[in-house]
């Protein structure tokens, strides 16, 4: 028989036990997490690009007229968008079902999040970092962005609408 490493550490057999048990708990919980990170595709994004979000009217990218959705060459579609006190501009964007989406966000003043239930969009939108997220909506159908940061007192009221228009009927809308 393996003799139990911990008995190094701990005399009592009963309190070894439970010190296994816990151990065996926190192997799962992580074989969890990992299982569902993997499986759900959710990931923290991975670029650092940094911008002067107090001269983001100023910045090509993240000036008025530029903000919003717009569809490559390729068929990729990118959205632009300015998280301020208190919304998302523009506040309702439309893309299509099943097609990669690229995000490009950022903060106007402080830190906001933005996070839409039954999907996998949800990240930090920190002042000075454009918030860069690829996604995919699999289900056509009207979602809300909401902000997941505390940013004021209008936080609570801080949301938008994301229409998922299924993807055969994309750019054939009036
Ligand atoms: Cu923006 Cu809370």
């Amino acid at each position: 028989m393996v003799s139990d490493p911990l008995k190094a550490v701990c005399e009592n057999s009963l309190e070894r036990k439970w010190i296994w048990v816990s151990v065996l708990l926190a192997a799962v919980a992580v074989v969890l997490l990992g299982f569902y990170s993997v499986a759900g595709n959710i990931n923290p994004p991975s670029n650092v690009e940094t911008i002067d979000s107090s001269r983001l009217h100023l910045s090509k990218e993240f000036a008025e007229d530029n903000l919003g959705v717009k569809t490559g060459p390729d068929g990729s579609v990118r959205v632009t968008l300015v998280a301020a006190r208190y919304g998302f501009y523009p506040e309702r964007i439309e893309v299509p079902s099943d097609t990669p989406v690229t995000f490009r966000m950022a903060s106007a003043d402080v830190l906001h999040g933005v996070h839409a239930p039954y999907t996998n969009l949800a990240t930090m939108i920190v002042p000075g970092y454009i918030s860069e997220v690829t996604t995919n909506f699999p289900k056509p159908g009207e979602y809300t962005m909401m902000c997941n940061e505390f940013c004021g007192l209008g936080h609570d009221h801080m949301w938008s609408r994301l229409i998922v228009v299924p993807k055969d009927a994309w750019g054939k809308q009036p």
